[in-house]
This record gives C-alpha cells, sequence and structure tokens, in this order.
C-alpha cells in the first residue's frame, strides 16, 4: 500500500505485479487502462484472501463464514459509498459492470416512464454501451433518442444541448469522460438544466472514476454508473449510484433469489433499496476487491493522482503532436490522459500491431464509439489511455515506436 506524502510513480508500479515483466523482451509500456486498468497486489491478496479463509454465500447462512463474507461483502459496499458521497449505502446496487448498470436503468426507469414521442438525450460522445440500451428501450416504448452535437475539438456543445431540452425530454444520459478521445463534460451544468426541464439524469462514470473524485451529493445526478475493472478492481462487478427516491419508485430489473421480501404464486413483494435489483448470487469476492481498489486510489489521493496524470496528458500530446503526418483526434479543453491519434496512410491496426513488438500496449479501432468516429470522419484511431502508473518513459517508448511505424510506412 501506498501512503506517500508525494506522488512516487515508481513506488506505484512496484505496487502493480504485471510491471516486473517484460512484453517481446521489451519493458512494459501499458498504455491501455481505458480498456481495462492493471491490478495492485493489495486487491489480488484481497480477494485470494477472501476465497481461502472466508468464502461463503452472502444473506444467507447463520454460520460463521456467512456472516463474515456478507460483512465484507457489505463493507466493501460502504467503501463505495463514502467515496462516491452517497447519502445511504442504499443508493449503492453492485452489477455486473457499467453496461449491466445502464441496462438496468433503461429498463427499469425507462420501460416505467417512457411514452410515444418522449425524448433520450444522449451526446455523440457516448460510447455504444450509453446508445444502445436507450434505443432498444426506444424501440419498445415509442420513445426518441437524440444526440447533443459535439464540436471539431470533441467538446459536448452545451448551448446545443440547453436548445434541445424541453418538455418532452425525459431521460438524459452522458458520459463524464469519453473512453475514445478523452473529453471531460461539463457534467454538472448537463444535470443542473436537465432537472430544470423536468428529466432525470444518468452519468456513465467509466472512464471518469479512474482519474477523479467522485460526489454524488454535489452532483446531484439521478443515476451514476462505473465498472470495476477500469478503476484497478476485477472484472464482473460494476456500481449503479441511484438516488433513494428514484431507486423507491423503480420496478425491479432481474428476478429472482434475495430481492424479494415474500413470494407466492399469487403474488411476489419486493425487498427494499438495493436488494431490489440485486437478484440471485451477487459478485461477492469481486465487490471485496473493488473495494480493495478504491481503498487504494483514495491512499494515495485523487488530487496527486489527477496533478500526475495531467503533466503526463501534456508531456505525451506534445511529444506526439512533434511527429510529422500525426494527428491528434479530440483536443477538448479539459481532458483526461486518453489520447486517440491517426497516422496519415496508416491503418491504427497497423500501428497498434508495430508499437506492440515494442512492449507498447494501445487499443486500436471504433473504441466502441462510431458515432464519435463519424464525427471525426475516420473508423478508426489508435488510442493511448494513461493510468496513474504510467511514467514518461511510457510515453517515450510510444513515440519512439510510432516513429519507427512512420519509417516501416515511408
Ligand atoms: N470501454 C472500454 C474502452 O474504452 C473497453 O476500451
Amino acid at each position: 500500500m501506498n501512503d506517500m506524502t508525494t506522488f512516487d510513480v515508481e513506488k506505484i508500479r512496484r505496487d502493480f505485479p504485471i510491471f516486473a515483466r517484460e512484453v517481446h523482451g521489451k519493458p512494459l509500456a501499458f498504455l491501455d487502462s481505458g480498456a481495462s486498468a492493471q491490478k495492485p497486489q493489495v486487491v489480488i491478496d484481497t480477494m485470494r484472501r477472501a476465497y481461502l479463509e472466508t468464502y461463503a454465500n452472502v444473506h444467507r447462512g447463520v454460520h460463521y463464514l456467512s456472516q463474515v463474507s456478507t460483512e465484507l461483502y457489505e463493507g466493501a459496499r460502504e467503501t463505495i459509498r463514502a467515496h462516491m458521497n452517497a447519502a445511504s449505502v442504499e443508493e449503492i446496487i453492485f452489477t455486473k459492470n457499467a453496461t449491466e448498470s445502464i441496462n438496468l436503468v433503461a429498463n427499469s426507469y425507462g420501460w416505467a416512464n417512457l411514452k410515444p414521442g418522449d425524448e433520450i438525450i444522449l451526446s455523440t460522445l457516448e460510447h455504444h454501451s450509453n446508445i444502445v440500451p436507450w434505443q432498444l428501450i426506444a424501440e419498445k416504448t415509442g420513445a426518441v433518442v437524440k444526440a447533443v452535437p459535439i464540436d471539431a475539438h470533441g467538446e459536448f456543445m452545451l448551448d446545443k444541448y440547453l436548445d434541445m431540452l424541453g418538455p418532452k425530454t425525459k431521460i438524459v444520459a452522458v458520459t463524464h469522460i469519453s473512453n475514445a478521445i478523452g473529453t471531460i463534460t461539463p457534467v454538472k451544468e448537463i444535470i443542473d438544466a436537465a432537472h430544470d426541464a423536468g428529466a432525470v439524469v444518468l452519468i456513465d462514470g467509466s472512464q471518469a472514476a479512474p482519474h477523479m473524485k467522485l460526489d454524488m451529493q454535489a452532483l446531484d445526478a439521478d443515476f451514476y454508473v462505473f465498472t470495476g475493472h477500469k478503476v484497478f478492481g476485477p472484472t464482473g462487478i460494476g456500481v449503479l449510484y441511484g438516488k433513494a427516491e428514484m431507486l423507491e419508485a423503480l420496478p425491479p430489473f432481474l428476478g429472482g433469489g434475495d430481492m424479494i421480501e415474500r413470494v407466492t404464486f399469487a403474488k411476489t413483494t419486493y425487498a427494499k433499496g438495493h436488494s431490489k435489483f440485486e437478484a440471485g448470487t451477487p459478485p461477492i469476492v469481486q465487490a471485496i476487491g473493488l473495494g480493495a481498489a478504491i481503498d487504494y486510489v483514495n491512499a494515495i489521493g485523487f488530487e496527486k493522482i489527477g496533478a500526475h496524470e495531467q503533466a503526463l496528458l501534456a508531456y505525451a500530446t506534445e511529444q506526439l503532436q512533434s511527429i510529422n503526418s500525426l494527428r491528434i483526434i479530440g483536443q477538448a479543453k479539459h481532458k483526461a490522459a486518453i489520447i486517440s491519434f491517426t497516422l496519415d496512410g496508416v491503418h491504427p491496426h497497423d500501428i497498434g500491431t508495430i508499437v506492440d513488438r515494442g512492449g507498447v500496449a494501445i487499443r486500436v479501432g471504433h473504441h466502441c464509439a462510431q458515432p464519435l468516429m463519424d464525427h471525426f470522419d475516420v473508423a478508426a484511431t489508435a488510442r493511448a489511455s494513461m493510468a496513474l502508473y504510467n511514467n514518461r518513459a511510457d510515453v517515450d517508448a510510444l513515440v519512439a515506436s510510432v516513429k519507427s511505424v512512420q519509417e516501416i510506412f515511408g
């Protein structure tokens, strides 16, 4: 665990066992944390202990291990609540990932509240996981999906958004940070304006959670989602925050064990709070692992993490811009440490394959954001996404290998 007063990236790297290995005989420059982040030893150890020493199902047993397991699982919920500054643990629902969290809201809230002609407002920045669930529910209810445009830099166009809001707007669902180009959206303004228009708001915080402190009470979103694996936790665990009064009014999404109060063949009544939305055996050890990941980042502190990443983003942007024929896609004023780029005459898949030979891991493709790619008139980009453990050597390795791509393609 890091308990440092200054930010020491080399010390942080030693917390992540993966950095002890090489790839293709080169030091690993892992610049794909936007897709999934590496795991610190403490998360691996915590999950290992949960399986080795305390494992049993939760909420179901009077026996010792079930009680310990339940305490650890519910303890992780409290860790997430405190981290998000949610008012109550009842507002924290564990899901499989951010995608499931969004599908839950689209199906539960959307199905109960949308009628023909109602409008769901998204943005051009959205990941497919914050588009497709809304399209599916729109098809079933007759609601209409609209997207707020972005400008040439990849900025969310607040003025256009305000013009789009109206009495038909029922739901606004917008990303906090674009996974593909790093734009940080003006979430507070988006939420306040949606509320003034009488709409509910869901914010997709999948890319925000690894980079910034979250504060549900200050933001005032109705729903906020993120996924565990991008914030240094395991896969198979996601979070849905929902305001208590919203959750109370929502019908369940999945039915099954643990989400009921009483079942008869004539009628079933449901559990209250988060339990209503956690049908079946939950991802017990994954939740405990996510709690350890959140404790880990908070021990370092998001102020320091943010400052480190912003310095690295500035350095990487400057270095990459010095490469002839490299075009950075998305240059918003407020950006997270994510850089998408193209190289004239080279397919992004070739960039990804060649830089991989230099030990550099980046993602190439449409990043599950095809409408955003259409906006920039590209089919795909190469994307370097950084996290707290990246250093200048990672950026230097990327820049050197991109230069070698340029040499290969003349
Ligand atoms: N949504 C993840 C990404 O941006 C997988 O790469």
